[in-house]
């Protein structure tokens, strides 16, 4: 039996990781299109531990277009939804489920309102990337639901106009957006380098550094780099080119040595570029200094890099540690310095927590009798509450459909979150 007119819900439900750039975007040379000054290269993180799930639904009864955000209702009037939206609804094609009474005609999808909820499974304000996210699952979750055929290639240029970092979220494993030449943004684009298979020793070690501080957003702070410094242009035009290709390579031959150097060195250029802003700006704080001086003289001390380090527009560390065996080595010099505030061990390392056993760390005794890390100067000091937890994560998956009802965000027969 056909549904009664205006009376069914259609819905779809996606996941989608974050990515963390190895070489960075910072500056667009079109604002609207958000195309970037130059390529960059990310790893998509493991969607178990860092991702967006979204569910988007369409009815007749849908008077206009809403969004929920971590069970909030939000504003879709901004540019860059809006962006989305229609970019997906031009694509759709025609969709019939018989069984349920539901036929979508092509020019159909442009008449019916959308309803989408969305929530991320780590805290949007812990500034790891949830725009990456949220925009790479919003754009995936609409074409499924609208039936578009476009491949992934095309679903990333439409998620790039939500936000430029979003469309390397499109795919798992090592990911490169490619800038593009063209005006109209078509061929600005993610491709996959390898999937998360690939090299799958990497281990990632995020810290997530306690800041009361307000942070430039990245949309206004690369406005300004592209406005004042004078050194983004020697970075986009000379820097990052030779590094794209050499970091290609890193990564096709797991040659460890190379890819840390490259990340290291790149995440330190894009604070230097923040810097040579007018005015400058300041992502990292003496938390994050004080780490890069931890992984800087253990690698030195190895003679070889053990672990790469690299900060997006705040605080954070993201750590990627050559093999699981290092990965427990940092996580005890990490937790020598930074150790947590209660005794609660298991809260204070999510994501990962087996890497706590590897590194023979089993309780907050274990933690306090740690040796301090003999290549540091500074041993008798230590930072208890400047990291507010750890997560520990590996390589992942792109975005995926979730199948099982029971994980939609909407409610499938009022059409609202649940
Ligand atoms: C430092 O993608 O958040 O994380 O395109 O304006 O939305 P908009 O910016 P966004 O910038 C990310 C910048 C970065 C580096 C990177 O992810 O490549």
């Amino acid at each position: 039996m056909a549904a009664p007119e205006g009376q069914w819900v259609l819905m779809a439900t996606g996941r989608s990781p974050t990515n963390i750039a190895v070489i960075k975007y910072w500056g667009k040379r079109d604002e609207a299109l958000i195309l970037p000054v130059n390529d960059s290269i990310s790893v998509t993180l493991d969607p178990g531990h860092l991702s967006a799930t979204t569910t988007v639904a369409v009815s007749p009864s849908f008077p206009s277009d809403r969004m929920w955000l971590n069970g909030k209702e939000i504003s879709l009037s901004g540019g860059r939804f809006q962006s989305c939206l229609r970019e997906i609804r031009k694509r759709a094609c025609e969709f019939e489920d018989e069984k349920k009474g539901i036929k979508i005609k092509k020019e159909d999808w442009e008449k019916l309102h959308v309803h989408i909820a969305s929530y991320n499974n780590f805290p949007t304000a812990a500034g790891l990337a949830s725009s990456a996210a949220g925009f790479a699952c919003l754009v995936f979750t609409l074409g499924k639901l609208m039936n578009v055929k476009e491949d992934y290639g095309e679903l990333s240029s439409i998620a790039r106009q939500g936000s430029g970092s979003a469309c390397r979220s499109l795919y798992g494993g090592f990911v490169k957006w490619c800038m593009g030449k063209r005006d109209d943004g078509s061929d600005s684009l993610a491709v996959q380098l390898a999937d998360e298979t690939h090299w799958n020793d990497l281990v990632i070690i995020i810290a997530v550094v306690s800041s009361k501080q307000k942070e430039t957003s990245s949309t206004s702070g690369m406005r300004d780099t592209v406005e004042t410094s004078p050194l983004l242009q020697y970075r986009a035009q000379t820097v990052v080119p030779s590094r794209v290709l050499k970091m290609e390579e890193a990564i096709k031959n797991q040659d460890f040595e190379s890819f840390a150097k490259l990340t290291c060195a790149d995440s330190n250029q894009f604070h230097a570029v923040c810097l040579d802003t007018s005015p400058p700006i300041f992502y990292m704080n003496d938390t994050s200094h004080r780490i890069i001086s931890l992984v800087e003289k253990w690698n030195q001390s190895e003679g070889t890099p053990q672990v790469a380090y690299t900060f997006d527009a705040g605080p954070n560390a993201v750590l990627i540690a050559r093999n699981r065996k290092t990965a427990a080595v940092l996580l005890q010099k990490l937790l020598y310095y930074f150790p947590p505030q209660d005794k609660d061990l298991s809260s204070y390392l999510v994501g990962d927590k087996s890497i706590l056993g590897d590194a023979g760390l089993h309780s907050i005794e274990d933690v306090e009798a740690l040796p301090a890390p003999p290549e540091m100067k500074i041993q008798d000091q230590k930072f208890k509450g400047d990291v507010s937890y750890f997560i520990c994560s590996r390589l992942g998956t792109g975005p995926k459909v979730v199948a099982d009802e029971n994980q939609a965000l909407i409610d499938s027969v009022t059409g609202l979150p649940k």
